[in-house]
């Protein structure tokens, strides 16, 4: 048998409370959005889960699609680099834009992807929405436009985020001691 020695992971947020507030924030959008077409762009890989839970609550007509985008090297450190690996879009033009994330760090991946969507379209609306906010390790001025949960300086693990490809499975969000 292959035994892995994984870190301990300390519990930040249970399977219940984090889709109690999907469906908090999936209800804010159906009010705002009413009957209104939305486009949402999941962050692959860590908003895997985010995404999909979030627009089984979505009431409005959805179209959802995926890019892909990598920052975070290998273990726990930020490279600041983002890096587009798949960043094919539908024609987002008139359309309002709702791109999911996993989390907000330094900033710099909701900018590449503001910038770019914003570059290459004309778009009707545009909201960045990440399940975490680490504001305190923030580098770009940029914020969401609604959002999960604030985390303080922790790697978190767990719903999506991952260390090395692991613990993306979990259905709670926790983090390890580094
Ligand atoms: P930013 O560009 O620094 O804001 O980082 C955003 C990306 O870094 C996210 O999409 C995550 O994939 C990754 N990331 C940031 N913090 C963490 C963490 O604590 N655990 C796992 N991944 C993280
Ligand atoms: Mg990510």
């Amino acid at each position: 048998m292959n035994t892995l020695a994984l870190p301990e992971i300390k519990p930040l947020f249970t399977e219940n409370t984090i889709q109690k507030r999907i469906k908090e924030i999936a209800e804010e959008l159906n009010n705002e959005y009413k009957n209104e077409e939305v486009f949402v762009i999941c962050v692959l890989r860590g908003a895997v889960l985010f995404g999909v839970d979030l627009v089984k609550h979505l009431t409005m007509p959805v179209n959802m699609d995926f890019i892909r985008l990598s920052s975070y090297g290998s273990g726990y450190a930020s490279s600041g680099k983002v890096k587009a690996v798949d960043i094919a879009l539908p024609d987002l033009n008139d359309k309002n834009v709702i791109v999911v994330e996993d989390i907000i760090d330094t900033g710099y991946t909701a900018q590449f992807i503001s910038t770019f969507i914003n570059g290459n379209f004309k778009v009707k609306s545009y909201k960045f929405i990440p399940l975490l906010d680490k504001k305190c390790r923030r580098e770009v001025d940029i914020n969401p436009d609604l959002y999960g949960f604030d985390i303080d300086d922790k790697f978190i693990v767990g719903y999506g985020l991952d260390l090395d490809g692991y613990y993306r499975n979990l259905n709670y969000v926790g983090y390890i001691e580094t």
